[in-house]
């Protein structure tokens, strides 16, 4: 249905017909259905056809009730927003949809020049769903190691949902802080032993001195960062594609510089640039923590851990010893959409940063194999998935993707939906979601938990002003996620007095 909108069907069915690509947009009958029940333009007809399509369903038997529920997860949500909310989000979805796959519009062979590089995204069962679809010709390489099976082409995000937590995630604090944990309700009995390796067996912390004492070395009092504290940040991924493009010069360009694991810097300096500012860690890399160490001649990198900090790693710190700053992270949750080191060092520049970039995470058309820029097992990537889940968040405007095919660093991004979209789309989200505080324009709305501490009063450590313009805005408090809360809601601890 929708690729009638663009002037490549023909051309497109010809490759199909001569088995070259077949079609990207294959939908169940069930699905076909649905999209024609939610996908009418003004709310009322769309409420009118829905009744209309609920009796039909109903009177049509249990399958079809539940291929109807199935498909319309967002409806009764939809039912909550006023007809200018649900226009924000077509009108997210519209410019979205556009901006990964523009050049489609514009010829259909000149799909290097598109932001999505071929990809193509279709609305899905309503204003939220999108599937993001890889040209059919696209050869899938990563297997999955249990089932041998290789990743598909076609992946469904709710644009919804990565709005109202994306732009959550810039005005947190990702680090965690003895200001959470002293402010969370019960904080170290029901929270500070999981931060902690084996911190079952610290039965909740009964000793607290004891658990104070494992987390001390890397628990700052209060947040050492701030949202918006650092202008232009770049995410280094570790992909192999980095061989091929010299970003050096132009990655250590930035004010930060964020990357991953093990990645080396020496003798790759001219690919993956010499600065390094942050290095975020997973398990296995973390406790290999005086060689990651080793990994920044500077030796002022801060290293932040993501999962628990281990004995193995205090003793590195006291011993070695390591004078790295290092901490633990404290994340939002994304859901199964997006797991994995990419995401959390992304989400980490977000909440510190004005602008994010990132260079090495991403298959461009035609990728051979998923490799790293150096030599490590390459387990436990799914490229295909995460390419697109990138994609997705440039054109919703948080991040801007460089690659091999993307190397002109000037490369002006279209059609990402306007600022002015955006935070429509993203008030009526938080709505449709039932987040704590949707609908109010109280900066703090989202704020589940509050707790005055004492602090002193200028707590910005940097002099940038849109720093310390956001520090007034949300008067001088800190929002940090609470993990694997349903609501979004955040604890907020704010100043005294
Ligand atoms: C984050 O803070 C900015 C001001 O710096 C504000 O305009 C924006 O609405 C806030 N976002 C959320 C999701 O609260
Ligand atoms: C609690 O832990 C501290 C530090 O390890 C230790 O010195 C103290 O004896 C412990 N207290 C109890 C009651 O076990
Ligand atoms: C860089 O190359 C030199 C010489 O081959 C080698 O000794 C050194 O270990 C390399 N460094 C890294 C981080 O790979």
């Amino acid at each position: 249905m929708k690729r009638l909108n663009h002037g490549c069907t023909t051309i497109y069915h010809a490759k199909d017909d001569s088995g070259l690509m077949s079609d990207p947009n294959k939908s169940s009958g069930g699905k076909a259905l649905i999209t024609i029940l939610v996908q009418p333009s003004r709310l009322l007809r769309q409420m009118r056809i829905l009744q209309i399509g609920f009796l039909v369903a109903l009177a049509s038997g249990l399958s079809a009730i539940l291929i109807y529920i199935n498909g319309v997860t967002n409806f009764v949500g939809i039912q909550r927003l006023s007809s200018e909310e649900v226009e924000a989000l077509q009108s997210l979805q519209a410019s979205f949809k556009k901006c990964v796959s523009t050049s489609f519009v514009a010829t259909c062979y000149m799909m290097q020049s598109a932001n999505g590089l071929g990809l193509q995204a279709f609305s899905g069962n309503d204003y939220c769903m999108v599937t993001i679809n890889f040209p059919s010709n696209t050869d899938s390489k990563w297997k999955d190691p249990k089932t041998g099976a290789p990743e598909g082409l076609s992946f469904e995000f709710d644009l919804c949902e990565a709005v109202a937590t994306w732009e959550q995630v810039r005005n947190s604090t990702t680090i965690l802080t003895k200001d959470f944990i002293d402010a969370l309700p019960n904080g170290w009995e029901d929270y500070a032993w999981r931060r902690i390796n084996k911190g079952i067996q610290l039965n909740r912390c009964q000793n607290k001195t004891l658990c104070m004492e494992k987390l001390r070395l890397v628990l700052p009092e209060t947040p050492p960062y701030v949202p918006k504290e650092f202008g232009r940040c770049a995410v280094i991924g570790n992909s192999g594609d980095l061989l091929k493009t010299r970003f050096g010069k132009e990655i250590d360009g930035y004010d930060v510089v964020i990357r991953e694991n093990g990645a080396p810097i020496q003798n790759y300096t001219e690919y993956v640039g010499r600065k390094s500012t942050f290095r975020l860690l997973n398990r296995g890399s973390a406790k290999a923590l005086d060689k990651v160490a080793e990994l920044d001649e500077s030796r002022k990198e801060v290293l932040i851990v993501k999962t628990t900090i281990h004995d193995i790693m205090n003793q590195m710190i006291k011993e070695v010893p390591i004078r790295n700053a290092v901490y633990l992270m404290l994340g939002a949750s994304f859901g199964s959409a997006a797991k994995g080191t990419g995401l959390k060092a992304l989400e980490f520049a977000l909440s510190m940063c004005e602008s994010v970039d990132m260079y090495g995470f991403t298959v461009d058309p035609g990728y051979k194999e998923w490799t790293r820029y150096f030599s490590e097992s390459r387990k436990g990537h799914t490229p295909l998935h995460g390419r697109a889940y990138y994609q997705m968040m440039e054109c919703l405007g948080l991040i801007k993707i460089h690659s091999p095919m993307r190397a002109d660093p000037n490369r002006v991004l279209k059609w990402v939906p306007s600022q002015s979209t955006i935070i429509a789309a993203r008030t009526a989200s938080e709505k449709l979601l039932r987040r704590v505080g949707a609908g109010s324009i109280d900066p703090l709305r989202a704020c589940e938990i509050k707790k005055q501490v004492r602090r002193r009063p200028s707590a910005v450590p940097s002099p940038r002003k849109a720093a310390i313009d956001h520090q007034k805005f949300v008067k001088g408090t800190t929002l940090y996620p609470l993990e694997h809360n349903p609501g979004h809601g955040m604890l907020c601890t704010v100043p005294m007095g």
